[in-house]
């Protein structure tokens, strides 16, 4: 008998995204599964029911009538109200385990097996289900075209006939996934662009897109990045030299993006309030950081604050602010995900053993099986 998948329809604000697309339905029925898609579930991120259908799947009415016989149930983030699913059924999305654990309860009462994707470990046999990658990086693209939205004046030099345009000086701050993806789309726009981070890795990779690396010169940052790449805390000393450097540096910036994550914690402080009155009128800062506490004192989820004409855009969900792709992506990456949680027959069949299942499994057999959740 075929596995049955359930796509939902996002309930979460701001949520644009979709977790599958037509054309990962395609790729998913080849492989013998049949699939469900909740109407509407795809017109957020402009994928319409009738190329769902096209595609091959059978539409449903909403997320429990989905639900009800699914052998695996799709989503981007939680859905507010947990449909009804068979014993055992798999939840897969973003469930963001750390921000609710109430949640994984629910899940262990509702005798399903949740898969959280924000828990595959980086490692390269991963990547292609890396959805904090995928996501990652539009949503570092999307900052500076936001950035550019706002800003009132050209990223480019252009030298006309009635004078020339300085070219934009672009500040990265954080250089991972998001903060690299910032860096390239911003050189590509014409800016001069700098970029910071507390991994020493990041140098390289920063002065390889063109960009100049601006750091605290420390022994701390030999230490700063963790086994899986990760940065770590930094101490006070250091976090006092690096403020006094990003003063410096702020101050002759048109735009700075801020990206800097710290696992588990809330987001460093980079930018304060006086650095912010030190910028230029019409400057712009996008805090990615945002919905983790921000790295900027003054951002606000949601919003553009304004601070004597310079603007703290902290707009939510920025991959959701680029939803077609976002949602391709996503969905290839839960595709890739799929791969190994199915034999060679097409049935079910997780194990336990495996690095990426281990690491994802919140729930299992009406217990919080995640060790980190327990
Ligand atoms: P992230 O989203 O956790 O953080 C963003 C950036 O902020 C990081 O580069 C981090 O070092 C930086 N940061 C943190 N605190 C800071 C501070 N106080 N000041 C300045 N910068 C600060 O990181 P992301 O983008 O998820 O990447 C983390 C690492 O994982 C990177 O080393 C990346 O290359 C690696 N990676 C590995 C993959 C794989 O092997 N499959 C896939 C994706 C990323």
């Amino acid at each position: 008998m075929a596995l049955k998948i359930a796509v939902l329809k996002e309930t979460a604000e701001y949520e644009a995204r979709v977790a599958t697309t037509p054309e990962t339905v395609k790729k998913l029925i080849a492989k013998g599964f049949e699939i469900y898609v909740v109407s509407g579930a795809g017109l957020p991120a402009s994928y319409i029911d009738s190329e769902f259908e096209a595609a091959g799947a059978t539409l449903s009415a909403d997320n429990d009538k989905a639900a009800k016989d699914a052998d695996i149930v799709l989503c981007v983030q939680s859905p507010a109200t947990l449909p009804k699913m068979k014993k055992d059924a798999l939840l897969i999305g973003m469930l963001s385990p750390y921000g609710d654990t109430q949640r994984i309860s629910a899940y262990a009462q509702a005798q399903i097996t949740a898969l959280s994707m924000e828990l595959v470990p980086r490692i390269t046999r991963a990547q292609a289900m890396d959805v904090l990658s995928s996501q990652s990086n539009l949503a570092g693209y999307k900052a500076v075209l936001d950035a550019a939205t706002y800003y009132t004046r050209a990223f480019p030099m252009m030298m006309t006939a009635a004078g020339t345009i300085a070219p934009a000086r672009v500040f990265v701050m954080g250089a991972g996934v998001a903060g690299l993806q910032a860096i390239a789309t911003a050189k590509r726009l014409g800016a001069i662009v700098s970029a910071t981070d507390v991994r020493p890795a990041a140098k390289e990779q920063v002065q390889s897109l063109g960009a100049s690396f601006v750091m605290v010169e420390s022994d701390e940052m030999k230490q700063a990045e963790t086994a899986g790449g990760y940065a770590k805390e930094m101490s006070d000393d250091f976090k006092r030299k690096q403020a006094t450097l990003v003063a410096e540096t702020i101050v002759k910036q048109d735009i700075v993006i801020t990206t800097a994550l710290i696992p588990g914690r809330p987001a460093p402080v980079l930018v304060t309030e006086d650095m912010v009155k030190s910028m230029k009128a019409g400057s712009i800062i996008i805090d990615l950081a945002v919905e983790q506490g921000g790295n900027c004192t003054l951002s606000k989820p949601g919003e553009i604050v304004d601070v004597n004409g310079v603007k703290i855009i902290g707009f939510h969900n920025m991959p959701s602010r680029i939803a077609t792709d976002a949602s391709a992506l996503y969905s290839r990456n839960l595709l890739n995900f799929l791969g190994i949680l199915v034999d060679k027959d097409g049935a079910l069949a997780l194990d336990m053993e495996d690095d990426i299942v281990k690491a994802t499994t919140l729930t299992k057999d009406g217990q919080i099986i995640h060790p980190n959740f327990q």
